[in-house]
């Protein structure tokens, strides 16, 4: 395991890190603990597929990308660390997705023990200095409209409803999924959507 740097507090690898807890990128290697991860905790892939994670499930995760009309810079699966070292959460991010300056978290799940213990809240406000500080102006992510829980969680954390949109999923279900934003550098949401049209409410695109 390496050791946090003395002045930083952080690990060479470490993206952030909030209450004892650090990010850092999964290995590929690392996969089956990101499924075990899945499987110890299903409330998420019922919700938003009606059954629990499938045994490729964390694999798919690692491999996607964003779609061809999406460019992007460069993404990163992030496993969420406890001070023991062991597989709590994950997080995918991608940055500059669109546009300059818009980072996307295309997931962030903790394991269903921790929710409403405040690790959530803490980890996401890491997540989004270390974005601050890598020149993100926007923050943007998308939740399945049901997912009470993210809902609220996102809503509570400044994110602003932009667009809806839906969302097939490979299990044949289509999901609604609310589109959401949050501005990082001051400016007002109308600013977001001249920079990513895809966005805008009356867009209709697939
Ligand atoms: C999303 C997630 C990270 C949030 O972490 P958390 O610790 O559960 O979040 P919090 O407890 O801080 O906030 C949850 C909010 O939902 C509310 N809530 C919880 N259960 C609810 C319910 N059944 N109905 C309505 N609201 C509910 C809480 O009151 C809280 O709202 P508030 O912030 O206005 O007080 C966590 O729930 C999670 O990992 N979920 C599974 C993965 C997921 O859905 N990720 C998001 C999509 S990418």
């Amino acid at each position: 395991m390496t050791l946090p740097d003395a002045l930083t507090g952080l690990a060479p690898e470490w993206r952030f890190q909030a209450r004892g807890h650090h990010a850092r990128p999964l290995r590929a290697d690392e996969v089956p603990l990101l499924q075990a991860l899945y499987d110890a905790n299903p409330l998420y892939f019922e919700v938003v597929s009606g059954r629990p994670a499938w045994p490729g499930e964390a694999q798919e995760a690692f491999d996607d990308r964003p779609p061809p009309e999406m460019p992007y810079r460069d993404q990163e699966c992030l496993g969420l660390f406890g001070p023991d070292g062991t597989l709590v959460g994950v997080t995918i991010v991608v940055r500059d997705m669109m546009a300059p300056g818009v980072w996307h978290v295309a997931l962030f799940l903790l394991a269903t023990g921790l929710h409403g213990s405040g690790l959530a809240r803490a980890l996401y406000q890491a997540l989004e200095d270390w974005a601050v500080q890598g020149g993100a102006q926007w923050m943007r992510l998308g939740v399945v409209v049901g997912n009470t829980r993210a809902e609220h969680f996102w809503a509570g954390r400044g994110f602003a409803p932009v667009r809806l949109r839906e969302h097939i999923l490979s299990s044949d279900r289509t999901n609604l999924l609310r589109v959401m934003v949050k501005p990082l550098a001051g400016q007002p949401v109308p600013a977001y959507l001249v920079l990513v049209p895809r966005d805008r409410p009356e867009t209709d695109l697939p």
